[in-house]
């Protein structure tokens, strides 16, 4: 089964939207591995946003990712990068379809309620920069029976 890194942004938190969107994951029938609410440093932001750098807008994401506590999740299923990614809908909200979790509820580009890994590759690496392996929690979801 394939793991995703997923963190609730500081505007959805500041929002009081952890709750709903963590109930669109588990209604989808995805697994929660791990959660914390974190407040990430710096130092973490910028590791974790690497590959926008050179980007005109990364010391503002960078900023913005720091404001406050995030909430971070990993979340396990079959082909969950994927999946999560339809989800969470596209990069712009004012973009994103209606039913997806930034169509629904972002409008502004810097403000746009998650982060989801976009490859498997970035998942693994989002996974091991913000979690601990003692933090990933090993257990047997009933319910996944009856999802695949
Ligand atoms: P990106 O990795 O392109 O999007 P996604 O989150 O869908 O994988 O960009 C990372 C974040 O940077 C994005 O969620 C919001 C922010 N961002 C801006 O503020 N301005 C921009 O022009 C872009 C492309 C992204
Ligand atoms: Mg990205």
């Amino acid at each position: 089964m394939e793991r995703t890194f997923l963190m609730i942004k500081p505007d959805a938190v500041q929002r009081n939207l952890i709750g709903e969107v963590v109930s669109r994951l588990e209604r989808k029938g995805l697994k929660l591995v791990a959660a914390k609410l974190f407040q990430a440093n710096e130092e973490l932001a910028k590791e974790h946003y690497a590959e926008h750098v050179e980007k005109p807008f990364y010391n503002k994401l960078v900023s913005f990712i720091t404001s406050g506590p995030v909430f971070a999740m990993v979340v396990e299923g079959k082909n969950v990068v994927e999946v999560t990614r339809t989800i969470v809908g596209e990069t712009n909200p004012t973009k994103a379809a209606p039913g997806t979790i930034r169509g629904d509820y972002g409008i502004d580009l810097g403000r746009n309620i998650i982060h989801g890994s976009d490859s498997n590759e970035s998942a693994a690496r989002e996974i091991s920069l913000w979690f601990d392996e003692s933090e990933l929690n090993d257990y047997i979801l009933n319910d996944e029976k009856w999802v695949y």
